[in-house]
């Protein structure tokens, strides 16, 4: 197939408004951001209620509610920012990594209004979204090289950055997991545990409950099976032990007539908020959950600060969903005060996945014409650096 030929060359910078769409998995985004730092509005249609019942994202769901969604949402985003669509001076889009299907509902969107409106479409890669978030506000506040750490349900990365101020940022990836993200180990042991999905923010509540100290848990070294030619060193991570480590914990003391009973509870409540349920867990199993989050936290940590000793970066940021952890925002902090490096969070707003963090990722790009050629398609396993 032919690309249309058609001249979408904007006006020089305009006013900066970047509207972004992010579906690459369960949640429906749209927001306006202008040069890249000032969230104007910040819609996100999320679909956990749907996929709870499943304990896990079903991916013909997602695309079929990306669907039915994406145009209110951006309705909104732009009744919010109160930005008409002839206002804006480009369109950004996720390109992947996620569901493929999912990505393709955003992408076919955003193209036909990039289109229709006449202005440039901008290709943004999720992971590099993420790490984006934690700019908002403070895009020229940092010192490069830069250590990004992207933790969440599919993603557990670091990344050292380099850029020229407003210039496109270089990644290079030094650690990832081998196997389960740490979104996924939280929400693998919460529906083990017959809690709610997500499970991040059930464990996040319980865990302050409960003694951290209760149950060991051990990590592996992860050695790299190809060393890396260049024989740089590389941190990577692995989440799977520990999830199974807490099936044995629950099998050898017999916990699951309480988890059955609690399973039972939540389904005929399914409104109840973790804040407001810690009773439902008696103190053996606060204390588990309490002992599973700072042997993850501890291990993201040890790995991400060592990462940066190494390669003596200059500053931190921390972001995707596991990022709204309340211990990991604790120790991130303490650990960094104690080595004097700048450590930066996005909002909790931003930390799980939105479309203001797409639009801020983008600005770099439009500054530097970076547009998406129109044969644009999804990259579901997209890679960054
Ligand atoms: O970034 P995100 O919204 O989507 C992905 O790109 O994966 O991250 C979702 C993940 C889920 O695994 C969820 O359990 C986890 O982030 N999460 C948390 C917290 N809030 C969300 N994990 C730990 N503590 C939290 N407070
Ligand atoms: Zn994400």
């Amino acid at each position: 197939m032919t690309d249309l030929m058609i001249d979408r060359t904007p006006a020089p910078i305009g006013s900066g408004l970047i509207l972004g769409i992010e579906s690459s998995c369960d949640e429906t985004a749209a927001a306006v951001v202008r040069t890249g730092s000032e969230v104007l509005s910040n819609i996100v249609a999320t679909q956990i209620a749907l996929h709870g019942a499943y304990g896990g994202v079903v991916p013909e769901l997602a695309s079929r509610e990306h669907l039915r969604n994406l145009v209110p949402v951006v309705r909104a985003a732009l009744a919010q920012a109160h930005v008409r669509f002839d206002e804006l001076d480009a369109v950004a889009v996720t390109e992947g990594p996620g569901l493929a299907g999912a990505l393709l509902v955003g992408i076919m969107y955003s193209k036909a209004l990039a289109l229709g409106l006449g202005k440039p479409l901008l290709a943004v890669n999720h992971l590099e979204g993420h790490i984006h978030a934690v700019l908002m506000h403070s895009r020229t506040a940092h010192e490069f090289p830069l250590l990004a750490l992207v933790v969440s349900g599919g993603h557990t990365h670091l990344y050292l950055a380099e850029a020229a101020i407003d210039g496109p940022w270089r990644y290079r990836n030094v650690g990832r997991t081998v196997d389960d993200a740490a979104g996924e180990a939280y929400d693998k042991v919460a529906k083990l545990l017959g809690l709610g999905y997500p499970g991040g923010p059930w464990l996040d509540a319980f865990a302050s409950h409960g003694d951290p100290r209760a149950v060991p848990f051990a990590f592996a070294q992860i050695r790299p099976r190809i060393p890396a030619p260049d024989q740089r060193q590389r941190f990577d991570f692995s989440f799977s032990g520990i999830k199974t480590a807490v099936l044995r914990y629950v099998q050898a003391h017999a916990l699951s007539a309480t988890i059955e009973a609690r399973r039972a509870i939540l389904a005929q409540s399914p409104h109840l908020r973790p804040t407001e349920a810690a009773s439902l867990c008696d103190p053996q199993t606060l204390n588990l959950i309490a002992s599973f989050q700072s042997a993850v936290v501890g291990n993201l940590l040890r790995q991400t600060f060592a990462a940066a000793e190494a390669f003596g970066v200059r500053g931190l940021l921390v972001s995707g969903g596991v990022a709204a952890n309340r211990e990991l925002r604790t120790r991130f902090t303490a650990e960094a005060g104690r080595r004097s490096l700048p450590v930066a969070f996005p909002s909790i707003a931003l930390s799980t996945d939105n479309a203001a963090m797409i639009a801020a990722a983008a600005w770099p790009k439009f500054l530097a014409r970076d547009f998406a050629p129109d044969s644009l398609a999804a990259q579901p396993q997209l890679q960054l650096g």
